[in-house]
């Protein structure tokens, strides 16, 4: 679907209207006392969300609300971020689930540390190196893409209750019961909702459980308006209520996901499923112009590229060449052509390959990358043949941003990789599989469905994680967080979350200003650099003469952000997709 400029216009309208519509039911009127270190820049042009004490950022308006109502029931930011990822996998299917993973950034206040929880998607243990060519050694792409055997064993239940064992304030079950009861009563589909099942639906037809779930019972699709219940989905998650996490990787759900896979020739095992673990990380930190940048490490790669990308462009006063100028964006271009190459080579999951962390957020490294560019032309990327990218354009991951009362902070994406991940639900769970496998470089070289190429580090492996570019990541200035964001847009993930930080920190635009800025793209394979529609036809020919092939496509992303400034919070929910909602207290 090609974004042009008369589409993305009204979105940003409706975007605005919801944003001005919600701000009168939502929020207190703006206070201006100062409340320590902010990044809110007052520019008057379009206004964020404000909040005073607790706010949280989704792209689904049912999800926002649930997280709402638990902050305001004396949640934290945890809690609320534990609900709002059970509701979502409610009401966004596309991309909230049970049955992905993802990953998600903490800062707890009371006791002033970070952490990263990683609920990644693992390989099941029958999943080896070749397991997705074919036999003429060519990647297996309806295999890998749209079969049972393109699930990973699924993070995200083991995920939440990891998140809220550690940081939790109310209980587990209450956490469920929004999500039980929106899966149970059903609730109104929306345009976006009732648009992205039809276009799902050829690859949904294949699986008489996907269609049960999201088709009416004589085949024929939901309308705006109507209710889709989730019956099973419900039972799943009143199963998750009541038994923990043991449900899902033990119980009745477990039992029904491995008899599913075995009857479709799938590999996740009841051992896969038991031996599941999400697993607490270090962050990956950086510092950039007196901020603190802390974010995902591998198995994703955004942390690492985001930071790395930051510290080269550190090397040029962005805020003087201004955010759209072709100065501005052929020195992204160029930064992060190279963090992609690198990304190519060197990242993997940290579990089963010596991922050079420190090595590729060095400051030094970058001022290296930083001197090898040419600020008059482009350099072409390297003769390795990527072969074409997949034209796929489904974007489906999902983000949320929360920050409670206290200042406790929490960035969760999540995924089920493609919209609906590969459309086939479990049958009799509800429960929607990701195609997380592709993830993988199946093949040396071969570019998965984002266009990206990998080698041995992200080789496909028993137990191994597949490498993620999401990048969810809080800001910190004088020790206190001052922005919370996150996209998702598949490798386009980490560059969009790249753009807020520059918007924020050198542009000084405020989130809302951040987040509808037009974005930029390049990732070294192919050699492109992808814009969005906006951009001036001037800037665009001043690029061409640099070098550079550039080329319009679909808006990328979808960033949840919020910012820390006078008085409390402001929050905007990326209008590039309709149906979010900031909403605070
Ligand atoms: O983990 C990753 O990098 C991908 N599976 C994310 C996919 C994605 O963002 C799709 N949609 N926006």
């Amino acid at each position: 679907m090609k974004f042009t400029l008369s589409r993305l216009f009204p979105c940003i309208f409706i975007g605005l209207f919801l944003a001005i519509g919600c701000s009168l039911f939502l929020v207190q009127p703006i206070s201006f006392a100062s409340a320590g270190p902010a990044v809110y820049n007052a520019r008057d042009r379009i206004h964020p969300i404000f909040a005073r004490n607790g706010l949280v950022v989704s792209q689904e308006a049912l999800a926002s609300e649930v997280g709402l109502s638990i902050l305001k029931q004396g949640g934290n930011a945890v809690d609320a971020a534990v609900a709002v990822g059970f509701a979502l996998a409610v009401t966004l299917p596309q991309a909230g689930n049970l049955g992905g993973g993802g990953f998600m950034v903490v800062y707890d206040t009371m006791r002033r540390t970070s952490e990263a929880l990683d609920f990644r998607e693992t390989a099941p243990a029958a999943a080896n190196r070749d397991h997705y060519l074919n036999q003429q050694g060519a990647v297996d792409e309806q295999r890998i893409r749209y079969s049972h055997q393109a699930a990973g064993v699924p993070g995200t239940v083991a995920g939440l209750a990891l998140a809220h064992q550690r940081h939790g304030r109310l209980p587990w079950r209450h956490l469920l019961e929004p999500a039980i009861r929106l899966a149970d009563q059903g609730f109104p589909v929306s345009t976006e909702l009732a648009q992205s099942l039809r276009e799902a639906r050829p690859r949904m037809e294949y699986w008489p459980a996907s269609l049960q779930v999201f088709f009416k019972a004589d085949g024929a699709a939901y309308q705006p308006g109507d209710t889709l219940v989730q019956k099973d989905l419900a039972t799943s998650l009143r199963r998750i209520a009541i038994q923990g996490s043991k449900a899902f990787y033990e119980g009745e759900i477990a039992r029904k996901l491995v008899a599913d896979m075995q009857a479709h020739k799938g590999l996740i095992t009841r051992d896969d499923l038991k031996n599941y673990r999400a697993v607490v990380r270090e962050p990956v930190r950086g510092r950039y112009r007196g901020y603190e940048i802390v974010s995902m490490p591998p198995p994703s790669s955004g942390g690492v590229h985001l930071i790395q990308i930051l510290n080269i462009l550190e090397a040029w006063p962005l805020a003087e060449l201004g955010s759209q100028s072709a100065a501005t964006i052929h020195r992204l271009a160029e930064a992060m052509k190279r963090a992609y190459a690198d990304r190519s080579e060197y990242l993997g999951d940290p579990d089963f390959v010596n991922v050079p962390i420190a090595g590729l957020t060095a400051k030094a490294y970058a001022r290296e990358l930083a001197a090898q560019i040419d600020l008059e032309q482009t350099q072409p990327a390297t003769a390795i043949k990527p072969g074409q990218p997949q034209r796929y354009e489904s974007e489906q991951t999902t983000h949320y941003s929360v920050v409670d009362r206290q200042g406790n902070a929490a960035a969760v994406t999540y995924t089920l990789n493609f919209g609906y991940g590969s459309g086939i639900v479990a049958a009799g769970t509800g429960i929607l599989l990701n195609n997380e496998m592709d993830d993988f470089a199946a093949k040396p070289g071969v570019p998965n469905a984002y266009g990206l190429i990998g080698g041995d580090a992200n080789a496909v492996g028993p137990g191994k994680r597949p490498l993620s570019s999401m990048t969810p990541t809080l800001v910190f200035k004088d020790g206190q967080p001052v922005l919370v964001t996150g996209s998702p847009g598949g490798s386009r993930i980490i560059t969009t979350v790249l753009q807020i930080l520059l918007n924020v920190i050198d542009h000084q635009m405020n989130i809302a200003e951040a987040t509808v800025a037009p974005r930029v793209h390049h990732q070294w394979l192919p050699d492109e650099l992808r814009i969005e529609e906006g951009l001036s036809p001037d800037t665009i020919r001043v690029l061409e003469e640099m070098g550079h092939t550039v080329v319009i496509k679909d808006a990328m992303g979808s960033t949840q952000s919020i910012v820390r400034g006078p008085g409390g919070w402001y929050g905007f929910s990326d209008t590039r997709r309709p149906g979010g909602l900031a909403a605070g207290y």
